[in-house]
């Protein structure tokens, strides 16, 4: 019988097979097509991106074929790549991902950096709090990079807060993560050194004229109601009620909402305000400690 794992003879080389990938892709419009071409490739051979990219001349297995033509069947009908892959590296850890969840972005990686930069000079006994949790990625990764920090997710969707959990086990997080269902941070108990959210920030009427990929991504990720900024607003108002004296809020916001939170963060209540930029230079992080 003949093994499918085996190539056959003919097998066409890897290389062959991501420079036909490509002009597909790029045909199709969709964006950064060697980009997605080589992750599928690599995924179908089992293999890293890397290594695929330092030997063209591999042959592909019938298996990795079929695999590989999934995927472009996929990433044609506009499904994000991670989707299609199952994971996505935050920071360098490999979270998972599926339909129930946001696929986290660059921009959050940075979120979590300015998190980390603010818990830094802490020691002993820290907390933070990942409001809007989806995949766990910004919690998940805190919790990694500080092992004395406690960690509490707080997600409105079940399917996206069993999907942190699942993370949480597979990076052996678990221990170290409280995971909340909820919709609001009122009722919410104890006090953190940090509330850090990622919220949905998008204005429901712009939703609908997003690409298909993002499309792909849960509703209730993406909509931030009217103005965008509902959840943003929500914790700006109820956050000093649940952090520790000096303790800091930190968000993600979308373009052009900064400084309308910003002027939202009454003195009286607010120190330290401050915008951070991107590094595509949008004004995307709003942080303000309490008095
Ligand atoms: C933009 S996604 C961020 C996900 C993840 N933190 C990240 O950065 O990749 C926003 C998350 O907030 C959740 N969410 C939406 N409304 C919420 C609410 N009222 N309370 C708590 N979580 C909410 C969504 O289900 C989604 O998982």
């Amino acid at each position: 019988m003949r093994n499918e794992r085996v190539p056959g003879k003919g097998a066409r080389s890897s290389g062959l097979l991501l420079r036909a990938a490509v002009r597909r892709l790029d045909t199709r419009g969709v964006e950064e097509p060697e980009l997605n071409a080589q992750w599928l490739l690599a995924d179908a051979l089992g293999t890293e991106r890397l290594a695929l990219l330092t030997d063209l001349s591999v042959p592909v297995p019938a298996a990795a074929l079929r695999r590989f033509e999934n995927g472009l069947v996929l990433k044609e009908s506009g499904l994000p790549l991670a989707y299609i892959l199952g994971w996505q590296n935050f920071r360098g850890l490999k979270i998972k991902v599926d339909a129930r969840v946001l696929v986290p972005r660059p921009e959050t990686e940075e979120l979590a950096g300015l998190a980390a930069d603010y818990l830094k000079p802490f020691s002993g006994d820290i907390s933070a709090l990942d409001y809007g949790a989806g995949s766990g990625a910004i919690g998940l990764w805190l919790a990694h990079r500080f092992p004395v920090l406690k960690v509490t997710a707080v997600e409105k969707s079940a399917r996206a807060l069993a999907c942190a959990r699942e993370n949480a086990a597979a990076l052996g997080l678990a221990g170290r993560i409280n995971f909340i269902r909820a919709e609001t941070l009122a009722g919410m108990r104890g006090k953190f050194n940090l509330i850090v959210s990622n919220p949905p920030y998008i204005p429901t009427r712009v939703i609908n004229g997003l690409s298909p990929e993002v499309l792909s991504e849960p509703r209730m990720a993406l909509d931030g109601g009217g103005d965008g900024l509902g959840i943003a607003r929500m914790l700006i108002a109820l956050s000093p009620g649940r952090l520790k004296k000096g303790g800091a809020m930190l968000l993600e916001v979308g373009g052009g909402q900064a400084k309308n939170l910003l002027a939202r963060m009454s003195a009286k209540t607010w120190t330290g305000k401050k915008l951070f930029k991107d590094l595509n230079g949008v004004e995307r992080f709003v942080f303000g400690m309490t008095k």
